[in-house]
């Protein structure tokens, strides 16, 4: 039997066709596929990463690099499935030589980004390095500065900002204090949070 698409796969769809037309910005001309993100379209958490990189911009799936498979490692470690969340990019389409985004393609691209979150209604936001957080609250800030702490974001959303996992590739050491150390407290608390909304019957898995 076919599964029936939920009114939100519906209109996730519906966002993802326009963003596979997209020419808004310059890096609609180098790209090979768009990266739409993908997962849960009821998902508890989004996780918002920075921009696709080569393995992201020729699969057209977001985080599937090694840096994907270590976010893939740091759910798995709180018994999450990639399948339960919601992954994407501040950006759909990869920056020439794995740059970071420019603010004015973060700009361009974030009504897809904020449609994803409308439709999906997440109660937080996982945002994934300093790109992604400092566009996201619109305000700079050192990652390690505020790491781990849940801010409330348009009213009734919070960001619960993490180190990026390419960052984490640079550092083996899972010591106490350790950024590793830090990511496994943060993803336990990220997992604390689904398990109370889920509980609370607010969540649709
Ligand atoms: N890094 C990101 O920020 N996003 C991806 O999708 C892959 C690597």
């Amino acid at each position: 039997m076919v599964p029936a698409i939920s009114k939100k796969e519906r209109l996730l769809s519906e966002i993802r066709k326009q963003v596979e037309q997209c020419i808004r910005c310059q890096l609609s001309q180098t790209r090979t596929n768009t990266v739409f993100g993908e997962g849960n379209a009821d998902a508890v958490v989004m996780f918002i990463g920075e921009a696709p990189g080569e393995d992201e911009d020729k699969t057209g799936r977001p985080f599937v690099g090694r840096a994907g498979k270590l976010l893939t490692n740091i759910l798995h470690s709180v018994s999450l499935k990639r399948e339960k969340v919601f992954i994407a990019n501040t950006v759909k389409c990869r920056p020439p030589g794995n740059r970071a985004p420019k603010d004015e393609e973060m700009q361009c691209c974030f009504p897809y980004l904020e449609a994803q979150i409308a439709v999906i209604n997440p109660t937080l936001i996982v945002t994934l390095g300093g790109v992604s957080t400092a566009f996201l609250m619109d305000e700079k800030i050192s990652i390690s500065k505020i790491r781990g702490r849940m801010i409330e974001w348009r009213g009734g959303k919070k960001i619960f900002p993490m180190y990026h996992p390419s960052f984490l590739l640079r550092y083996q050491s899972q010591k106490p204090g350790s950024p590793r150390y830090q990511t496994w407290q943060d993803i336990q608390e990220v997992k604390k949070t689904i398990d109370l909304v889920l509980l609370a019957g607010n969540g649709n898995e």
